[in-house]
């Protein structure tokens, strides 16, 4: 799942870009597209086309009513004769908008897949600029009233923080029922989603799927292929996320390689050195050492902050988030990692403040612009409602957590899910149940996984292309989440010659990054990449902060 930036003022630069982008396109706007059963391709964000297409909310009973879903493409660059028909793309979450994916990343996808295809990003259902939108809260006021700044509280910032989130959990899933009066926060699930998946391949003339889906994209992936085994052209799921675990809403599985993440933190500044890490010590003992420390004192002296455009305190649950946040894309984020934790050493949390830093919330209290921003109540409907119903009371989730501490030291911020889960109250019986996998795919998937993912560790790579026979399990031996995390030219030219030609890479391929965790101040780190190769890392690049924007949100 996951995917979800903390860094959100790097995030609000990017998403600065791209509304630029929008304005330069102010004649389009969602709101005047009529939802059409067929695709019908309007211009829109400067070069794309974009497309409202209609679907059942339930394909097991069509007068339930309808969604509409919100579809951009990337057009494909190429002769008549070479056109390889839409492939699909999911950013993660859940609850990630591909709209804003393909707008900020179409050109680099196209670069990596190649220009044959149209990259087609569409908002799930319940997301965004598809409609009916899932929210919570009325107003935007009102969401950030209940907020707080950080995604993840941390369960071991008090006693009762156990006990707190399952409350706000509890709210929340009435608030879910509440405003669901007109009957369609159940129907937005993955499987759901699949299913259009297929409505949209078949609505540009073509049979199968072709998708690359990203961390939770790698559900909504392998879901397609357990419902459509014979509607698999090429599909590729990358920072797998085990399936099993994902059903049963029991996330403690997906924290096994988190603290690796950490580890390579550790050994890799002590490697690099004084001026590559800030936080050097010489060994790595001395480092986790003055981890430890700082985390300790932060608890009993959390550190007020006030800068010209806003005010916080960092505190142990924001420190925390710091880090974990940085494990998902350790190549962009180790080093500037490193200098904000020198920084708290010292007093100073400027530093790292500044990094996630946002305005102060101010209402636009007579917007026109509907409402679309709902990544943290379309997380809450998919993640909670794909799930068996959790009923777990206070006493069993501080066990559960308890249980989770043992997996992982980050337990205190991924354990959030189950608990959150907890309250949700609104799953359809007919949802998908499994198997979680089929034994005759059309075609073999590509199966792509980190040696150290923070939240998709290898296994879930590995149970899924074993539940796919035929698959191919990619793995890259570097941290980070999904290949994205961690650009490597190998991994990329093996997923563009999966869909350039089929060709699957040999069983127990392995990759190696291209970029260095501390790269040297003096900057003579050389790749020796010829142009093609450097264009591919660019690009790589490119569609890893384009992910992280399109799944930036706050769990809370
Ligand atoms: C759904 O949309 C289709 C096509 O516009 C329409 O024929 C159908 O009546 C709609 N269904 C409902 C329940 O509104
Ligand atoms: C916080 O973590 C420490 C170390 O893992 C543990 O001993 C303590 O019980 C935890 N406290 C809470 C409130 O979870
Ligand atoms: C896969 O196997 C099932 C059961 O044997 C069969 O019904 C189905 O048609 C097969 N699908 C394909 C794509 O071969
Ligand atoms: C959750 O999954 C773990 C294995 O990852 C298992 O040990 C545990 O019993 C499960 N917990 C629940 C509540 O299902
Ligand atoms: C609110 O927006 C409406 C329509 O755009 C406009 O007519 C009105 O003057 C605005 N009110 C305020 C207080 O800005
Ligand atoms: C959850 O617990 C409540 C109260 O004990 C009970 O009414 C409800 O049936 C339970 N739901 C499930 C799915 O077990
Ligand atoms: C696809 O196959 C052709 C012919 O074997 C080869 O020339 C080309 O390099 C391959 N493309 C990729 C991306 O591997
Ligand atoms: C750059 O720094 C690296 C690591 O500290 C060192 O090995 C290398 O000699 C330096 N290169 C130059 C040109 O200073």
């Amino acid at each position: 799942m996951a995917l979800f930036g903390n860094f959100m003022k790097l995030l609000a630069v990017i998403a600065l870009v791209s509304s630029l982008q929008v304005l330069a396109n102010s004649e389009f706007q969602w709101v005047k597209l009529h939802a059409t059963e067929e695709l019908a391709w309007t211009p829109c964000y400067s070069g794309l086309q974009c497309s409202f297409l209609t679907v059942p909310l339930d394909y097991a009973s069509p007068a339930t009513g309808n969604a509409s879903i919100a579809i951009a493409r990337y057009p494909a660059k190429c002769k008549k004769s070479e056109y390889r028909g839409p492939l699909l793309i999911n950013p993660g979450g859940p609850g990630g908008s591909g709209v804003d994916y393909v707008v900020d990343s179409g050109a680099s996808i196209a670069t990596i897949i190649g220009e044959q295809y149209d990259i087609v990003g569409f908002d799930p259902r319940g997301v965004s600029y598809s409609t009916p939108t899932v929210y919570l809260f009325e107003t935007d006021a009102e969401r950030a009233l209940w907020s707080t700044n950080t995604l993840y509280p941390s369960l071991n910032q008090s006693a009762d923080a156990v006990a707190q989130q399952w409350a706000r959990g509890q709210i929340l899933g009435q608030l879910a029922v509440n405003r669901n009066e007109k009957n369609y926060i159940q129907y937005m699930t993955t499987d759901n989603t699949a299913r259009d998946m297929l409505r949209i391949t078949q609505a540009f003339g073509y049979e199968k799927l072709q998708y690359w889906g990203v961390s939770y994209g790698s559900v909504l992936g392998s879901t397609f292929a357990a419902m459509f085994p014979d509607k698999v052209g090429r599909v590729v799921v990358d920072g797998v996320l085990d399936m099993q675990a994902w059903f049963s809403a029991n996330f403690t599985s997906e924290m096994l390689d988190t603290d690796q993440v950490l580890q390579t933190f550790i050994d890799g500044c002590a490697a690099a050195g004084p001026d590559a890490c800030a936080f050097h010590a010489p060994t790595s003992t001395e480092i986790t050492a003055k981890l430890t420390a700082l985390f300790s004192s932060i608890k009993v002296q959390p550190i007020p902050v006030i800068t010209p455009i806003s005010y916080g305190v960092v505190d142990y649950t924001v420190l925390r988030n710091f880090v974990f946040d940085a494990f998902y894309t350790p190549y962009a984020l180790f080093a500037t990692l490193a200098q904000s934790l020198s920084d708290l050493a010292k007093g100073d949390a400027k530093t790292l403040y500044s990094v996630t830093e946002l305005p102060s919330f101010e209402c636009e209290c007579n917007t026109t612009t509907p409402f679309h921003a709902n990544i943290y109540e379309a997380a809450l409907a998919i993640a909670c409602g794909d799930a068996t119903p959790v009923n777990d009371t206070v006493v069993e989730l501080q066990a559960l957590y308890a249980s989770e501490r043992a997996v992982s030291t980050f337990a205190d911020l991924w354990g959030n899910w189950r608990i959150r889960c907890s309250g949700w109250q609104l799953h359809r019986d007919d949802r998908f149940k499994g198997p979680f996998g089929a034994p005759n795919v059309s075609f073999p998937l590509l199966v792509i996984g980190n040696t150290a993912d923070p939240v998709a560790p290898l296994v879930g790579a590995k149970a899924t292309a074993g539940a796919f026979p035929g698959s191919v399990l990619l793995t890259i031996d570097a941290p980070g989440h999904t290949s994205l995390g961690a650009p490597s030219t190998c991994a990329l030219g093996y997923l563009r010659e999966y869909f350039q030609n089929g060709t699957l890479p040999a069983p127990g391929t392995m990759c190696q990054p291209d970029d260095v965790l501390f790269p040297p101040t003096n900057g003579t780190a050389t790749r020796g990449l010829d142009a093609h190769r450097e264009e591919l890392l660019m690009a790589g690049r490119t569609v890893g902060q384009a992910m992280r924007r399109a799944t930036a949100r706050k769990l809370v």
